[in-house]
């Protein structure tokens, strides 16, 4: 057999191959055990000594050449670009979709929160995340001495001294009524910072949900009513509600107050530390010197006022125990709200 012929025939016979099938049939009848190069190999002995190196070696070329052109004939069939060669488009090959991601388990919350009040006639508003001085605390009626005022208890501008990141965000009371007469019903949604130590409840930064209510005739039960309907719609109807008398110097009475506890429905746990009862935000009476700063006048007009901790919240929800989950960014975590 003439090595030369058969490599015509070789070339002439895979241009017209274009299925992967029509491929495996070349390959098998060119390469396979019984194939046309095994063929040729098996007659390599019975050859005359002088001749069985030079056919030997062009056996061998023989063989690469048929497998290189498998090769490139393999790609083009694999790719679709059959026997034509022209670039070849599937148009009906489904594109690569886009991940559409969501918001953010505390911004969530948040509107969740807002949408609340929103409904039963508070407006939204937000105020700046650098505060003055005088709005953090002195308009609160927070006197010098306070601690909460110290150095290490709040994060100070270096170049600004009257100037901080809010620690909360009632300094938006004071703004909102500079600006705004009675009657009033806001929320402020926001973030605040006091430099605590990372751990599993607290955080450098988090968020607030800032709410009060100035009218004539506004009164602690007001309070209370509108603090209910909160907590039955964002956890569950059946929930119970404690006011703990407290103190804070922009409030008066104040109080801290409490839920029964979501997980053992008040009979004691480790979520509650067996108390039956989780605290969820402070609330009170506004202060009669508040309203002076502001230039409200305290004999006409009373109101309630309340912050509570988003983060706090959305744990108590969805039962999460670690404050630094939402912040780490890692979406296995984020991905199931
Ligand atoms: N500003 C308080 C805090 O951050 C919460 C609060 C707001 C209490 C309004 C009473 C009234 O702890």
């Amino acid at each position: 057999m003439d090595i030369d012929i058969i490599l015509s025939q070789v070339e002439e016979e895979i241009k017209n191959i274009n299925s992967p099938e029509g491929l495996e049939q070349f390959r098998l009848k060119y390469l396979g055990r019984k194939g046309v190069v095994a063929q040729l190999t098996s007659t390599i002995p019975t050859l005359p000594n002088q001749e069985k190196a030079v056919f030997g070696q062009k056996v061998n070329a023989l063989k690469g050449k048929i497998l290189s052109l498998l090769k490139e004939k393999q790609g083009a069939v694999v790719s679709g670009k059959g026997v034509s060669q022209e670039p070849y488009v599937d148009i009906g090959m489904p594109g690569i979709a886009q991940e559409i991601g969501h918001l953010h388990p505390l911004t969530q919350i948040t509107e969740e929160i807002c949408s609340i009040f929103n409904r039963i006639g508070f407006s939204i508003v937000e105020g700046p995340e650098i505060e003055t001085e005088q709005n953090n605390f002195t308009g609160l009626n927070i006197p010098l001495e306070h601690p909460s005022r110290e150095a290490f208890d709040t994060f100070y501008l270096k170049d600004y001294p009257k100037m901080l990141l809010r620690s909360h965000t009632s300094p938006v009371q004071v703004r909102a009524m500079k600006t705004h007469k009675p009657p009033l019903a806001i929320v402020v949604p926001g973030k605040v910072y006091r430099p605590d130590a990372v751990d599993a409840s607290h955080s450098f930064m988090f968020h607030q949900v800032e709410g009060f209510m100035v009218d004539k005739g506004i009164q602690f039960s007001d309070l209370k009513g509108i603090l209910e309907l909160f907590a039955r719609t964002i956890f569950n109807s059946d929930i119970k509600m404690r006011f703990r008398p407290h103190f804070f110097p922009f409030t008066e009475p104040s109080a801290e107050v409490d839920i029964s506890c979501i997980i053992c429905k008040g009979k004691g746990c480790s979520v509650c530390g067996r108390k039956g009862w989780l605290e969820i935000l402070g609330a009170g009476m506004i202060h009669p010197n508040v309203f002076k700063h502001v230039g409200i006048d305290s004999g006409k007009y009373t109101g309630f006022a309340f912050g509570m901790g988003v983060e706090r919240i959305a744990m108590l929800k969805y039962g999460i125990n670690d404050i630094r989950l939402f912040f780490e960014n890692d979406v296995r975590f984020l991905r199931q709200f």
